[in-house]
């Protein structure tokens, strides 16, 4: 019989893969895709533990899904609730206490069990329990990436392919280590064949993921290992496949090989994802990150002369335990001398279980909330800078998606750039539909020029069809 999941993620790339995948792995068990809750069958909310506010939201969700629950039993139909990622790995038997509603709860390592999980909670549920029970939050010893289906459920020009999860590195305000475990890097060999299925299905950019990505020391088929710049190396050789991005990487781990990728592969992006978290050598030292502000200077140097144009982009925590004025200062120093071209910033959340949650000079909510401020101003500034000087510039874009208004598409330059690109005024229309004239270049790397630009988005003219 024919069932829907409907899948709610939240936090970073990796769970939207996860996501992906977990649909995947039901696919083969009946269930197709919903783009709601009020038609699921089952509903999995995979979750993320990062920052306070994201474990929140999740028991609000919770909430608003009991009632349609309720609603369903009442009408005699069957509602599972399923929660999954990080939080699940972290809290999941305090979860199925607080929410007696929640069916099934999986860590971030064991979503390919989830048609075992699910028959468990059918047998259960048919024994007359309003609510399932099945927790399943272990590490086991063999890895998902053996149980993905030949067959994706996706598709689109732009995928993430996971290619190492876990984290060693432990900074002290961070509790990935805990929800997602040891470092793992999977074989070179079944990357590259997961890349060539995506290619070969349309994808044109791929985004390889990993908590610690640059940390990659997967298996060669030799005997030997490769390191991530290796890696991108043998994905340039596959066909088709137009653009190489990775994140999250570590400031320790940017080694030569990957730094010079982005000045010897082509289809390897000018864009740099490289969180530094502060720019005051006491708070990095305290956050346990085992780099200084000036080594992390002097891998922007190196890549900078690697690859001039590379766009950069970071991460930032303001109101760490014992952050002085001068500490802060000191990140806007640091924003100052590297400019980013976008950024992530947010205010300290202290994770329970996690060294940094128990030092005892922990920072006003109000100082936070100002040197946020000051921090994303400036940061904002640098941005809108960075987009600015784009106009005038032809770029290859890959088209994504149709944009809002009739005759625009968006896509994203190189550099990670939003970019809404009117392909109406060219006389190229691909292998257009009588409907949509331009519907031809959806999914294909256009060049375009540059002609306006905000803080968060360009605009472009299409000047020409790659392929
Ligand atoms: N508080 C605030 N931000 C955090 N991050 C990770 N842990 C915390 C925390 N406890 C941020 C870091 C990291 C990003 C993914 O989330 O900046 O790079
Ligand atoms: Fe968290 Fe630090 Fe590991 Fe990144 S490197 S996942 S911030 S512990």
């Amino acid at each position: 019989m024919s069932k829907k999941v409907f899948i709610k993620t939240y936090g970073c790339q990796m769970n939207v893969y996860d996501s992906k995948r977990m649909a995947d792995v039901l696919k083969p068990h009946g269930y197709s895709v919903s783009e709601s809750s009020d038609d699921a069958d089952l509903v999995i909310l995979n979750t993320c533990h990062i920052r306070e506010k994201a474990a929140e939201k999740v028991y609000s969700e919770i909430g608003r899904l009991k009632q349609i629950k309720t609603a369903k039993a009442a009408q005699g139909n069957d509602m599972y609730i399923a929660v999954a990622g990080c939080v699940a790995q972290a809290e999941g038997p305090e979860m199925m206490r607080r929410a007696p509603t929640i069916d099934m709860v999986l860590g971030p390592q064991t979503y390919h069990r989830l048609p075992d999980m699910l028959k468990t909670a059918g047998e259960q549920r048919a024994a007359g329990r309003n609510s399932a029970r099945v927790l399943d939050t272990e590490f086991p010893t063999e890895t998902k990436f053996d149980h993905l289906p030949e067959e994706s459920a996706y598709s689109g020009p732009a995928a993430f392919l996971t290619v190492q999860e876990g984290c060693d590195k432990f900074c002290t305000f961070c509790v990935v280590p805990y929800t997602r475990g040891a470092e793992y890097s999977r074989p070179i060999a079944d990357i590259v064949e997961e890349a060539k299925r995506l290619v070969a299905s349309g994808v044109v950019e791929i985004t390889l993921l990993g908590q610690n990505v640059n940390a990659y020391h997967g298996a060669l088929a030799d005997g030997g290992t490769a390191n991530l710049g290796d890696l991108i190396h043998a994905l340039d050789q596959i066909e088709g496949l137009g653009r190489i991005r990775y994140t999250t990487s570590h400031p320790r781990d940017m080694d030569d090989t990957l730094i010079n990728a982005h000045r010897d592969v082509a289809s390897c992006m000018p864009y740099l994802h490289l969180p530094v978290q502060s720019g005051s050598n006491a708070i990095l030292d305290a956050m346990n990150r085992k780099h200084t502000r000036e080594s992390y200077f002097d891998i922007i140097d190196r890549l900078r002369a690697a690859r001039p144009d590379i766009a950069l982009s970071s991460d930032f925590i303001v109101g760490f335990p014992g952050e002085t004025d001068q500490d802060f200062e000191d990140t806007l120093d640091l924003v100052r001398r590297v400019k980013y071209a976008q950024a992530y910033s947010f205010k300290y959340s202290p994770r329970p279980g996690t060294p940094a949650s128990v030092i005892e000079q922990q920072v006003d909510e109000s100082v936070k909330s100002e040197r946020l401020a000051r921090l994303q101003a400036l940061l904002n500034e640098h941005q809108l800078e960075f987009n600015t000087n784009s106009i005038g510039r032809e770029m290859d874009i890959l088209l994504e998606r149709e944009g809002k208004l009739e005759g625009q598409l968006l896509g994203r330059s190189p550099y990670l750039q939003a970019v809404h690109v009117d392909v109406t005024s060219h006389e190229n229309t691909l292998d257009a539909d009588a409907d949509k004239p331009y519907s031809g270049f959806m999914g294909k790397l256009v060049r375009v020029r540059i002609t306006e630009a905000g803080p968060n988005s360009l605009k472009g003219e299409l000047v020409g069809a790659l392929h």
